[in-house]
């Protein structure tokens, strides 16, 4: 699959899913194949700290919804990250699912990947927030294409956010012109 959403928000139809799908949404209709994953209502369970994957090369921790996402994570080219802030940083599920991905840099399984960052906030805190996960995209050797930051309180507030929803759509035409060199 080429281009992978993933929402790590517990909300799934919050700010973060609305922004990382609307620019999934663009992606496609530009012909390319997307898949939008919701972290909301997974199990996924943090890093142990066992150090087992260094030989394994895989997560200990096998009995929850991590290995899926994982699994979708080095299928894709391009993965549109996105998480929302608390406490002036992503959340503990996004970081949940950051932090088992210990398992995969021993051997580089996602090197070489694109990737985009999106973060949301109501106020404050969005910059760490990209930082955090610019941080799981150095450490693996993804290549950046952009990143959007939203403000946005409830549900859907993020709409209002007009310079967002642009670089969100405008983040979309880069992926696009990546995919598609030709067009
Ligand atoms: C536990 C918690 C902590 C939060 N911390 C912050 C914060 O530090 N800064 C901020 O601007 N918003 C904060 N918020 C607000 C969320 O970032 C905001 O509601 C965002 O739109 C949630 O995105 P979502 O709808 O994708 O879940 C917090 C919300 C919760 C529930």
């Amino acid at each position: 699959m080429s281009v992978l959403g993933i929402s790590g928000s517990m909300r799934k139809n919050g700010n973060t899913a609305l922004l990382v799908t609307t620019i999934l949404d663009r992606v496609r209709e530009a012909g390319i194949e997307t898949e939008f994953l919701t972290l909301a209502g997974m199990d996924i369970r943090p890093c142990t700290g066992c150090e087992a994957c260094k030989s394994a090369k895989w997560c200990a921790t096998e009995d929850d919804d991590w290995a899926g996402v994982a699994e979708k994570m080095i299928g894709c080219e391009v993965l549109v990250l996105g998480a929302p802030t608390y406490y002036y940083d992503i959340n503990g599920q996004t970081k949940n699912l950051i932090d088992r991905t210990y398992s995969l840099y021993h051997d580089r399984r996602l090197a070489g990947r694109k990737a985009v960052s999106v973060a949301v906030c109501a106020d404050r805190g969005c910059e760490r927030t990209l930082e955090t996960i610019e941080g799981f995209l150095n450490t693996h050797e993804f290549s950046y294409l952009g990143y959007v930051c939203g403000k946005g309180y409830a549900p859907g507030d993020v709409r209002k956010d007009e310079r967002a929803m642009e670089r969100a759509r405008q983040v979309a035409d880069t992926i696009i012109r990546y995919l598609r060199p030709e067009d």
